[in-house]
């Protein structure tokens, strides 16, 4: 869950692995450190608690020249974030330092041993405990770095992308990777890694993702080799990733969130462009047109995801069911891959993730191949290990997405989910022609519509104040606005620490009414579609009780906009693509209510962007 870079080459390599963390900080920032080799060959080891500002700080006025070096942004999973616990971390004699991020499962096991050789401790963490061991395989069977690295790995049971380095070493690195992310970009005559290619994209475009299992040593001046834990040579597949740097800046907003926010308009346009013809109406996902059979036989689809994912993938659930007519499954990947699901020959599985490297997600995308299903993915990031281990896929294009709050994604996510359920409905003469078409033409007009509801932001600012204190929210929708209201929960706890609950409207009644009283607000979407009077009933039950209402309402609708207390009038759109919109004002309320309460929008405590660990 953490970020790690490193560099080998002609250059300094500290400004680059200084740049490379902040880039890398939304995955992780409990503490930062780098390791560098000086021109004595010694190891020169930084480390200390906090963000990479508080490292910058602490580096300030020592000796950071070197041509080879390692970094790495924590997100803790064994020992508290501290000094001593931030990476990397040096092996008993000194000689090796390390960076690791994931979570090595049998740490326990393999630190008795090593005590039992001699061997102590400066740290709570598991990745010490990788160093060590390295160091004493590579000791007692005399053998290079990376045959050490082999040797050791093969011993470790749990995720790791780690870097190596070794004194009197500076032209190699020594990486490898199993279940968390790790890309090695290739300069000319130097390298770069990095969990995240995009971190590193102001030196170059070539990269090449390691695989799980595979391990590399990166050389200054030498061809890249990659090898298996048991030395067997694998295939250098270089790719190339296209991305402006300015789609990793902040563009003048005070927090990445904000900027993603106010994206959407654009990263929608993205998304849509070359998929929806605009004279035609027509829908083209050739992910979906290059494996007709599969949806055209499915007898179930089954979503599997996490968090935000989870949310868009229950829209996903009634497009599909709506227009598509088949049956639909929303998994929670940790659940699903630890439940022994059913899982047919004829079901489609269909990954959700903005990262394409949540853990969850990739352990039930194994579980759903190794069960002969077909796994179609819907990611973000370009090459991710979700992108990779899917059979085919649709990505949702809608840029880096770098506060932790998953905002821009959602609405890409959706959208995608809307275009999949007009062509599989399309192709299996489930879907009415007409409507097919009117979805389609509401696709495109959807930017201007949310260009719309962005202009409320000041109006949403104002708003928030007034709930800044509150200590709990209800968020109800009903419909295809459930999950909006679950995702709107979601999106206050994550960065407020208030907490949220999102319910179906009508579930109040079955319990958490009891809840309501003046202190507890509930904000409910409560647009015009189908079902619209019966939440207006719902509204009603609240006020009833004392409650304070927020209501997102559709433009000109005069009945609510008196009943609510307070309420954001949002226009309108065909009903299976109302919460792309109605999200927006939520999305605005989370972030003006955590601005207010003076929290770190783009880095909540305890969260992390990336979930690589189980
Ligand atoms: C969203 O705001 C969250 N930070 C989180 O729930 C996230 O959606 C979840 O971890 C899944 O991530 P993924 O889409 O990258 O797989
Ligand atoms: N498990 C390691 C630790 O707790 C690495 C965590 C990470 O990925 O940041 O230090």
């Amino acid at each position: 869950m953490c970020g790690i870079v490193g560099y080998v080459g002609h250059r300094q390599a500290y400004p680059i692995i200084i740049k490379g963390l902040h880039r890398l900080e939304y995955r992780g920032y409990d503490s930062a450190g780098v390791a560098l080799i000086g021109k004595d060959g010694q190891i020169g080891l930084y480390k200390c608690k906090g963000k990479v500002d508080d490292l910058e700080r602490f580096m300030a006025g020592k000796d950071a020249e070197s041509t080879i070096g390692i970094g790495h942004t924590r997100w803790a999973t064994h020992g508290a974030p501290n000094d001593a616990n931030a990476h990397p971390h040096f092996s008993q004699s000194g000689r090796l330092a390390l960076i690791h991020n994931g979570i090595i499962e049998n740490f326990r096991v393999l630190k008795d041993a090593l005590i039992s050789h001699g061997y102590t401790f400066r740290s709570s963490t598991d990745s010490e405990v990788l160093v060590n061991l390295i160091e004493y395989v590579q000791d007692t069977n005399e053998c290079t770095l990376e045959e050490a690295v082999r040797i050791a790995l093969r011993q470790v049971v749990g995720a790791y992308a780690i870097a190596v380095i070794k004194r009197g070493d500076p032209d190699r690195i020594i990486a490898a990777r199993q279940s968390s992310p790790m890309a090695i970009g290739i300069g000319e005559g130097e390298y770069f890694i990095s969990s995240d290619a995009a971190s590193i994209i102001d030196y170059t475009q070539k990269f090449v993702y390691l695989k799980d299992g595979e391990v590399t040593t990166i050389e200054k001046g030498k061809p890249l080799q990659i090898k298996n834990l048991y030395g067997e040579p694998s295939k250098v597949d270089i790719q190339k990733l296209e991305m402006s740097i300015s789609q990793l800046e902040k563009g003048g907003f005070p927090h990445f969130m904000l900027k993603e926010i106010h994206e959407q308009p654009d990263t929608l346009m993205d998304c849509i462009r070359g998929r929806v013809n605009p004279d035609t109406r027509e829908i083209v996902l050739s992910g979906v047109l290059d494996n007709k059979e599969h949806f055209l036989q499915a007898g179930r689809i089954i979503f599997v995801a996490c968090g935000t994912s989870w949310h868009a993938s229950l829209i996903g659930e009634h497009l599909i069911e709506n227009l598509c007519r088949i049956p639909v499954e929303v998994e929670y990947a940790s659940e699903f891959r630890y439940r022994n699901p059913i899982i047919r020959k004829d079901d489609v599985v269909i990954a959700v993730s903005q990262s394409g490297e949540t853990a969850d997600t990739l352990a039930a995308i194994d579980i759903a191949k190794r069960a002969g299903a077909f796994v179609y993915g819907i990611c973000n990031v370009v090459g991710s290990s979700i992108a990779r281990a899917t059979d085919s896929g649709t990505y949702i294009h809608v840029g880096p997405e770098i506060g932790v709050a998953s905002t821009k994604a959602f609405t890409g996510q959706v959208t995608v989910m809307t275009m999949l359920a007009l062509l599989i409905g399309k192709l299996r003469g489930t879907v009415d022609s007409a409507f097919y078409h009117e979805v389609a033409g509401a696709l495109l007009d959807l930017p201007e519509a949310i260009r719309k509801v962005l202009k409320k932001a000041p109006e949403v600012e104002k708003l928030s104040r007034i709930f800044t204190y509150a200590h709990n929210f209800i968020y109800l929708g009903r419909g295809y606005n459930y999950p909006t209201a679950l995702e709107g929960a979601l999106k206050l706890k994550e960065i407020s620490y208030i907490h949220a609950e999102g319910l179906p409207a009508a579930e109040m009644k079955h319990g958490p009414i009891a809840l309501i009283d003046a202190e507890m607000p509930t904000v409910v979407i409560a647009t015009l579609d189908h079902t619209y009077e019966k939440t207006v009933s719902n509204i009603e039950e609240i006020k009833a009780r004392g409650g304070k209402i927020i209501a997102v309402i559709s433009e000109g609708d005069t009945q609510l906009r008196h009943r609510a207390d307070y309420t954001i009038e949002v226009p309108g759109t065909v009903e299976c693509l109302m919460p792309i919109i109605s999200i927006i004002p939520l999305q605005l309320m989370a972030y003006y209510i955590a601005v207010s309460k003076g929290r770190n929008v783009d880095q909540p405590r305890n969260l992390a962007k990336s979930v690589t660990v189980e």
